[in-house]
């Protein structure tokens, strides 16, 4: 598969200390804050973006970022994809289609309980049939850290026959941003039946969500724990938080399964 690039902007110079040629140059982000809607944002993003790497799911990677005078608040940075001329559909952008009436009218029919209010319905049939694993890894993940929140949440090359690129963005409904404050985020993670959609569910390869649920199930307790714990707050995240965090996702691999079973297949 292709590999996913990032945008680079600007001029670029010629770095004063490499002897291989290096360049300083600039890329490109979405800077994320936290935020009325979603006090812990940036945590929920940066910890869900480390999980994801250690997982090898197709997400965009993203960092803590702050200004030069290291003053401003901690910003989750996306790096933004390199999008240009490369024929990506956009399933971010709003679809403006009857869902009923895709449902209803449509040949071949949808399976029965797919997901009508995500839209872009006959885009992410397509999707999921020409993505099967990076789908159904994307939708299992989604359901380990309580991301309810991945309908216009990723981009893909869809063109037919070409091989392509699939990636997913913004986990910050997710973790201890799945509700807007941490506490009730914490007490959902509890919830067996949490989340109870997602837009790829009854499209996804039951062979390939098993698989995921066991390389989320075998990963060790101390990669989760890097991934979710820090030195320090980050952003309005205190280390208790960032260890329960931790326990949650433990005791979310316990039910991760069934979980699988009844939202995805
Ligand atoms: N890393 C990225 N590469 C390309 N586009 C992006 C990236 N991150 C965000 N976007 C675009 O910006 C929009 C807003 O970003 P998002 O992280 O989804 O913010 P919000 O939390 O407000 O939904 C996305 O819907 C997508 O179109
Ligand atoms: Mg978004």
């Amino acid at each position: 598969m292709p590999v996913l690039c990032y945008q680079i902007t600007g001029a670029t110079t010629p770095n004063a200390r490499s002897t291989t040629g290096a360049l300083d140059g600039q890329l490109s982000a979405i800077l994320k804050c936290d935020h009325a809607e979603a006090n812990a944002q940036v945590y929920s993003e940066l910890a869900a973006n480390r999980l994801a790497a250690f997982l090898g799911i197709p997400v965009v990677i993203g960092v803590p970022a702050v200004d030069a005078q290291g003053e401003s608040p901690v910003r989750f940075a996306a790096l933004r994809a390199a999008e240009a001329g490369l024929n990506f559909y956009d399933f971010t952008s709003d679809d403006h289609g009857d869902p009923d009436e895709c449902a209803v009218y449509d040949t071949p029919p949808l399976p029965a309980g797919v997901l009508l209010s995500a839209g872009h319905l006959r885009a992410v049939q397509s999707l999921c049939e020409k993505y099967p694993l990076q789908t159904a890894a994307i939708a299992v993940f989604d359901l380990w850290i309580g991301n309810n929140d991945r309908a216009f949440n990723f981009k893909a090359q869809l063109a037919a026959r070409e091989r392509g690129v699939i990636f997913a963005l913004d986990q910050g409904s997710s973790l201890l941003a799945c509700h807007a404050e941490v506490g009730d985020s914490l007490r959902e993670l509890e919830n067996a039946g949490f989340p109870s959609f997602h837009p790829f569910q009854k499209l996804v390869n039951a062979r390939y969500c098993g698989a995921m649920v066991e390389r989320i199930s075998s990963m060790p307790d101390w990669a989760v724990q890097a991934a979710t714990t820090y030195d320090d707050t980050v952003g309005n995240v205190t280390l208790d938080e960032q260890y329960a965090t931790y326990g949650a996702l433990l005791a979310r691999k316990q039910f991760l399964g069934g979980l699988v079973d009844r939202v995805l297949l």
